[in-house]
Parts: C-alpha cells; sequence; structure tokens
C-alpha cells in the first residue's frame, strides 16, 4: 500500500511539473491542445488514486478473512484446485470461481474500502425516513453501517459467503443493502475492472500459495480493527508468510 502511495505521489508531482514548467511556457502548443492534455492527465491521475487503495485494501481484508476462517480457505482452495487446469489464471476462469467470489464478497460487505462513498450533494430538497434533507446539503451514504445492519443481514457481524451463493447479490448496487461500490449514476465507474483484477488477484494468491502467519501467531488473533485513511485499512497491516504449493 505504502509502494502505490509513494508512486501515485511521484506521479502527482510529476505531472505538474510537466504541465508548469514545459507545457505552460510552451509556445507552439496552442491553449485549446493544452487544455485536453492536462484533462487526460488529471483524469489518469484520478483513476490511478481511485483505483490503487482501494482495491489493495479489498485483497488484504479478504485474505485476512480467509486466514481467519480457514475452513473457507480450504473451500476456496479446493474450488480452485478442480477450476484451473494450466499454469495462470485468466479472466475467462472467473466465472466459475463461486466461492471466491462469494468470500470476497463476504469480505467487502464487512469491510468496504469506501465505507462512506465519495460524498453527495442533494440536487433537490427532498425527505428520506422521515427526515428533510434540504437542497445542496452534503450527503454522506454509510455504506458500512447499510452492510451490518441485523435488519438486512443474518448474523451480520460473522463472516458467512454462503450467504452470497443463494442470493443473486452483486457489485452494481441494485441491492441497496450491498453498495460497495456506491449505487446509481455516481457509482464506481471503475467497478468493472475491480471485479477483475480483484478476485483474479486474490485467487492466484489462495491457488499458488500456502500462507500463514509468523511463528506463534494464532490466525483467530488476528487484529481486525480497522483505520480509516484514504480507504477503510487494517490498522495493523497484514503480515503473512507465502509458501509456493507442490
Ligand atoms: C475494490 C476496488 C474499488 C472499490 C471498492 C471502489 C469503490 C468506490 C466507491 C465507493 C466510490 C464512490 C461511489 C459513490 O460515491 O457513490 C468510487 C468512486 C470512484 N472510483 Fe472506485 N472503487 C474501486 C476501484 C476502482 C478502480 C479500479 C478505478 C479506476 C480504474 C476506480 C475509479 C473510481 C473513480 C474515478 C471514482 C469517482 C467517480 C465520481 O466522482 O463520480 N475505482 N469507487
Amino acid at each position: 500500500m505504502y509502494v502505490c502511495i509513494c508512486v501515485c505521489v511521484y506521479i502527482y508531482i510529476y505531472i505538474y511539473i510537466y504541465i508548469y514548467i514545459y507545457l505552460y511556457p510552451c509556445p507552439r502548443i496552442d491553449q485549446a491542445h493544452k487544455l485536453s492534455i492536462v484533462c487526460s492527465m488529471v483524469y489518469l491521475q484520478e483513476l490511478l488514486v481511485a483505483g490503487s487503495d482501494t482495491s489493495t485494501s479489498a485483497i488484504e481484508w479478504a485474505m485476512a478473512e480467509l486466514l481467519r476462517n480457514p475452513q473457507c480457505m480450504k473451500k476456496a482452495q479446493a474450488e480452485l484446485a478442480s477450476e484451473i487446469n494450466q499454469d495462470l489464471i485468466q479472466e475467462s476462469d472467473l466465472p466459475r470461481l463461486k466461492f471466491l467470489h462469494a468470500c470476497l464478497k463476504e469480505s467487502m460487505r464487512l469491510h468496504p474500502p469506501g465505507p462512506l462513498l465519495l460524498p453527495h450533494r442533494a440536487v433537490n430538497s427532498c425527505k428520506v425516513m422521515g427526515y428533510t434533507i434540504p437542497k445542496n446539503s452534503q450527503v454522506l451514504v454509510n455504506a458500512y453501517a447499510i452492510g451490518r445492519d441485523p435488519k438486512s443481514w443474518k448474523d451480520p457481524l460473522d463472516y458467512k459467503p454462503e450467504r452470497f451463493l443463494t442470493s443473486n447479490m452483486d457489485f452494481r448496487g441494485s441491492n441497496i443493502e450491498f453498495i460497495p461500490f456506491g449505487a446509481g449514476r455516481r457509482a464506481c465507474p471503475g467497478q468493472p475492472m475491480a471485479t477483475k483484477h480483484v478476485p483474479l488477484v486474490l485467487a492466484s494468491l489462495l491457488h499458488f500459495f500456502e500462507w500463514s502467519l509468523p511463528t506463534g501467531h494464532d490466525p483467530k488473533d488476528i487484529d481486525m480493527t480497522d483505520k480509516f485513511h484514504t480507504s477503510l485499512q487494517k490498522k495493523q497491516p497484514l503480515l503473512l508468510i507465502p509458501k509456493i504449493k507442490n
């Protein structure tokens, strides 16, 4: 995660040096062209910032939950062993990995990387559950609390990926009780990409390695305290020892 932040800061500084020292003073580039270059660079920077921290945090929480729940880890690895027959896991393999997806959904229900989504604005005054939301007020949606709401979830604090095997809830925000990527027109535009690369990384970690904690640590004791930084992260980073599978 720190590497991601350093890379983002580096790119950020690079972009601004490029814009202010080279692009703006350059008389050979016309104004419209300058603007389109600046816009493209800012878009790229936004995608990088919005996509890296969230994805790494989703993978870290999923691994932590699987380590704490060895039965689920075994089941996910057994599914991979029976479904993957080649040396590299490919995007085309993903639809067959039902249990792996259920594990990922369950950890994103409990630990959504964007717990309050992004700040929204009420474009009109409206009433929500009897409360008046005045026009232009800032609205924060608590996806974290929604994912743990006992009115929507049985045993909401337990890690039970199986609950997603029997439901057709997806990541697209059509089920308001499960919105790790937000919902509606401002939902995460990176969702189609993230729901491919995150399971792909997770599947590769589980299929090619056995994971253990440093000697003397019981997986049940993994500290699951979270902290809100740019995304919802583990307060204590997950330290694991990988062993290549034979
Ligand atoms: C597990 C991975 C990810 C999670 C959990 C996640 C979650 C979110 C959430 C909750 C929002 C705010 C939605 C709202 O307020 O309703 C958001 C916005 C955004 N995400 Fe993601 N995201 C992830 C990956 C990505 C990736 C890979 C990209 C790009 C390549 C990306 C690009 C963006 C952008 C640009 C926005 C701002 C959209 C706007 O301002 O309307 N995200 N994301």
